[in-house]
């Protein structure tokens, strides 16, 4: 079993009024490239946060088929046998199917169009919930079984778009690293000791050598070749997630055993709920 923690905090030390030696550049012009960088890295987030739904396309799209057949199958039904039963029956089934694409819409535009960073109280059972929805049919597909083992109420005080970025990067990593039949085991649970909220992504899959434990965090490290569809690795994923996990102030670690899989675990700062609020998770 191989570990490795990536190292948070080494970058973003150069102190104002740094002068780079040599190289004769002004306090002003470094302020300029460092914003120019910050933006850069902004970007680079939201785009990866787009093309991460973009891997879901196909799913989606499989799951909205499903649903349409449905609604048809059932408004057909309804149409054709005037009895109130039946039609309360399909009105029932219609509504419901409407529903579920509704849910999967929503949660979609929210997570596509949200780009704020603020950072505040999370419930993290409520987030793996949302991003659940989007990605529940493409582990089906893939026929990826899924454990849950979740603590109820805990709170992290983080940004949810962007942790939600984070579990679909490594729900997706894990999911292809998965022949049919893998699992992926979820968990979140309280460290009050240490102060940590901690979600961990887990899977039965091909593991990491050891030797490239490290470098996967690396903007652009990828072992995926492009695939017929054109589909293949850009390494950005990871390497987004630290930035992330950078911004929240907590940690990423990784341990895998080639053959036999990997587990992912974030460490957020825990929180308390927000004052006020009604904790309606022992229901
Ligand atoms: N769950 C996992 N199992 C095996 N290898 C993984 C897993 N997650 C990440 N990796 C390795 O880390 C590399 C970088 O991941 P990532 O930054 O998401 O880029 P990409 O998915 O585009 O290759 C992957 O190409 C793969 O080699
Ligand atoms: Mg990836």
């Amino acid at each position: 079993m191989s570990r490795f923690e990536s190292r948070v905090g080494t970058t973003g030390d150069a102190t104002a009024g740094t002068h780079w030696g040599e190289t004769g550049m002004s306090d002003a012009r470094i302020q300029e490239l460092e914003e120019q960088i910050q933006l850069l890295e902004d970007q680079l987030l939201q785009t990866q946060r787009l093309s991460s739904v973009g891997a879901l396309a196909s799913s989606i799209t499989h799951e909205f088929n499903n649903i349409l057949t449905t609604v048809i199958n059932y408004a057909k039904m309804g149409v054709r046998h005037k009895d109130a039963k039946t039609r309360d029956k399909a009105f029932d089934r219609i509504l419901s199917a409407g529903q579920r694409a509704s849910k999967i819409t929503t949660g979609m535009l929210a997570y596509a169009r949200n780009s704020s960073d603020r950072m505040e109280p999370v419930e993290l059972n409520k987030l793996l919930e949302d991003v659940l929805v989007l990605m529940q049919k493409d582990l089906q597909m893939h026929r990826i079984g899924l454990d849950l083992d979740v603590e109820p109420a805990v709170w992290a005080l983080a940004n949810s778009s962007q942790i939600q970025q984070i579990l679909m990067n490594l729900i997706v990593n894990a999911r292809q690293a998965m022949d049919e039949g893998g699992r992926l085991k979820l968990s979140i649970r309280a460290n009050a000791a240490e102060n940590w909220a901690e979600i961990s992504v887990g899977d039965s899959g091909c593991g990491i050598p050891h030797e490239q434990l490290q470098k996967i965090f690396d903007p652009f490290f990828t072992t995926k070749k492009t695939d017929a569809r054109g589909q293949g690795g850009t390494g950005i994923g990871l390497s987004v997630c630290r930035k992330i996990i950078e911004a929240h102030q907590g940690r990423i670690r990784v341990e895998s055993e080639v053959g036999r899989g990997t587990t992912f675990t974030l460490k957020l700062p825990l929180s308390k709920s927000p004052a006020g609020l009604i904790d309606t998770s022992a229901a």
